[in-house]
């Protein structure tokens, strides 16, 4: 769930670590260190509680010179926050340091076993188990750095991706990935190295990468060529491969807030979605996915849906789309429960994964295990050459560039933009859609960019409303049909980034409970776009008025029955019943980050949470 970071080269690591670690900060943010060794040999590691910006000011005295050094920002699963618990970690003798992203499970009993043989701790961490349990091994058996690595690994249960730099050898990194990201990046001519947990601290200075492989250990050494190896000292050939991501992609472009940018770019991130996928002269949709595996995904008699948080709202809108156009039953599971509950797969079975960074641990997992149990997997990811893109048979990149606010938003309609795309070829192909349909949404998809782009100019009317609201304790958002993924969405992102406890719930579901919560204090925020919910939708407006609530509805412009009613309306461009969630969702984007905005919250890096969730 951290971020790591590595730099081996002729340039003054600090820098590039500092740099690097801004833009992996939105994984984890709880404390920050970085280790160096100068050109004296000496391995010096700083560490703090807090952010980079708390290291920086750490380190502003202390030597930082030095061309190789790791760097870390953390998100504690074992050990709470604190200097000593940052990484990186010293082994006993200070030789070695590590950084660790992901869990060691046996820690308890190595470290026991250690403690046994005389090792001392410093930390409460899984992570310095490891370390110290290689540098044991280094001197017990008389082996190398990364013999003892791999003898280490043999004995750790787990998953992580570490980078360890030894003292001794201080033109050197070594690095290790097992169910935890790790990107390599190589300089030209090998004269440089660096490490990333993902590619974003890497593009600035080279294009060339090398995506770690489960069981991967990857030795860095200036000047010879990237060496990876397994846990059994096989030699593995590499994949390098080219980056394409536009530095511009990754940094704020004038927008206060990574949240506010994403939010922003989506009628751009949806064009670039739909490129190629859609063509509107020929009216058709083509998936080179859905080409090359059409046996597969045609004999589906039943697709599942894993995905976590907004991933699996996502995959709400994406049932009703296939369920609706291709009439194949579809599950929708959270990944986490999925995985954990033997669940009834077969080969007749479709299991779709939706993973914006596809490093989700949960999801991943699902993912393995419906392929252990024959399923065909089907990717919808952001992340490019992320781990469950790799782990699944063929898939879709959502294709809305990096996403670093935590609060996903670009790639919510990015997924739900594929897997609309996915209904449409599937029903074409099976002939459970009619021509005027198929045509109808193909013309709607093409103009749901530009009817963002009106939505998105209700941005100051939104900010304004939003600063009355920052009162609320509770919020309650309804919708129906395809609007009540939209609701749970809409709430999620409140609660992500307010900190106000919100719940979407269907909206006739309302009366069944909720409805006893609605007072003058309670905002109830309704999707009430004209369809055939319309009326539904009216009364259960008038039941929350009924009782004093304060009602924020999204209705279709023009609306002029509901804007009497309710105290706020924010208008939306009419389009196909199924397509809404595409515009609805824009306004509770923007609802959630003024009220977190006015509340003076930090939008991008909420409390507890990371970008991606590489652990369990
Ligand atoms: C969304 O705003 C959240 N931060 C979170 O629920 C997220 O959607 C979830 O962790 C799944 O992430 P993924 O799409 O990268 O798998
Ligand atoms: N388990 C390690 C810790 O708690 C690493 C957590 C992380 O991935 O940031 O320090």
């Amino acid at each position: 769930m951290c971020g790591i970071v590595g730099y081996l080269g002729n340039r003054e690591a600090y820098p590039v670590l500092i740099k690097g670690l801004k833009r992996l900060e939105y994984r984890g943010y709880d404390s920050a260190g970085v280790a160096l060794i100068n050109s004296n040999d000496d391995l010096n590691v700083y560490k703090t509680k807090g952010k980079v910006d708390d290291l920086e000011n750490f380190c502003s005295d202390k030597d930082i010179t030095g061309k190789v050094g790791i760097a870390h920002t953390r998100w504690a699963t074992h050990g709470e926050p604190s200097s000593t618990n940052a990484h990186p970690h010293y082994s006993e003798s200070k030789k070695l340091a590590i950084i660790h992203n992901g869990i060691i499970e046996n820690y308890a009993e190595i470290k026991k076993n250690l403690i046994a043989e005389g090792v001392e701790f410093r930390s409460e961490t899984d992570t310095e188990v490891l370390i110290q349990l290689i540098e044991f091994i280094e001197i017990k058996k008389n082996l190398d750095l990364l013999s003892a690595v791999q003898v280490a690994l043999k004995q750790v249960i787990g998953a992580y991706a570490i980078a360890i730099l030894d003292k001794n050898n201080p033109h050197q990194i070594i690095a290790a990935r097992k169910q935890s990201p790790l990107v390599v990046g190589i300089g030209k001519d090998n004269q440089e190295f660096f490490l990333g947990s993902d590619a974003s601290p890497i593009v600035e200075f080279t294009d060339q990468v090398v995506y770690l492989e489960d069981g991967n250990i990857a030795v860095l050494r200036l000047g010879e060529p990237l060496k990876v190896v397994d846990i059994h000292n096989v030699d593995l050939n590499p994949e390098v491969k080219t980056v394409d991501i536009a530095l511009g992609q990754i940094e704020k472009g004038g927008f206060p807030h990574f949240m506010l940018k994403e939010i922003f770019e989506q009628p751009e991130c949806l064009t670039n979605c739909l490129r190629g996928r859609i063509s509107l002269d020929k009216q058709q949709v083509t998936l080179s996915a859905i080409i090359d595996y059409k046996k597969q995904l045609l004999s589906a008699k039943r697709i599942i849906i894993v995905a976590c948080g907004t991933s699996w709202h996502a995959a709400l809108i994406g049932k009703q789309m296939i369920e609706t156009y291709c009439r194949i039953p579809v599950e929708v599971e959270y990944a986490s429960e999925f995985r954990y509950r033997n669940p009834v797969v077969t080969s007749d079975d479709v299991v779709i994964a939706i993973s914006q960074s596809g490093e989700t641990a949960d999801t991943l997992a699902a993912v393995k295990l419906a392929k252990e149990k024959g399923a065909f997997i089907y990717g919808v990811c952001n992340a490019i050459g992320s781990s469950i893109p790799r782990a699944t048979d063929t898939g879709t990149y959502i294709h809305v560039g990096p996403e670093i606010g935590v609060a996903s938003t670009k790639a919510f309609t990015g997924q739900v933009t594929v897997l609309t795309l996915l209904a449409l070829c599937i029903a074409r192909e099976k002939n459970t859609i009619c021509d005027e349909d198929y045509k109808c949404i193909i013309k709607g998809l093409c103009e749901i960019p530009d009817k963002i782009r009106e939505v998105l100019q209700e941005n100051d009317r939104i900010a304004e409303l939003s600063q009355t609201f920052t009162y609320a304790r509770n919020f309650l958002y309804l919708g129906r049909g395809f609007s009540y993924p939209v609701a749970l969405e809409g709430a999620l992102k409140l609660k992500e980034i307010s900190y106000i406890h919100a719940e979407g719930y269907p909206a006739a579901e309302m009366k069944h409970g909720p409805i006893a919560l609605i007072d003058s204090d309670m905002p109830c925020v309704v999707i009430a776009t004209h369809n055939e919910m319309y009326e539904k939708i009216l009364s259960n407006i008038q039941e929350v008025k009924a009782r004093k609530g304060r009602v924020i509805a999204l209705v279709t412009k023009g609306d002029d029955t509901i804007s009497k009613i309710a105290d706020e309306v924010i208008e939306l461009p009419e389009t196909l019943e199924c397509l809404e969630p595409l515009i609805a969702t824009i306004p509770l984007q923007l609802l959630a980050y003024h009220v977190a905005v006015c509340k003076g919250k930090n939008v991008d890096q909420p409390r507890n949470l990371a970008k991606s969730v590489t652990v369990e």
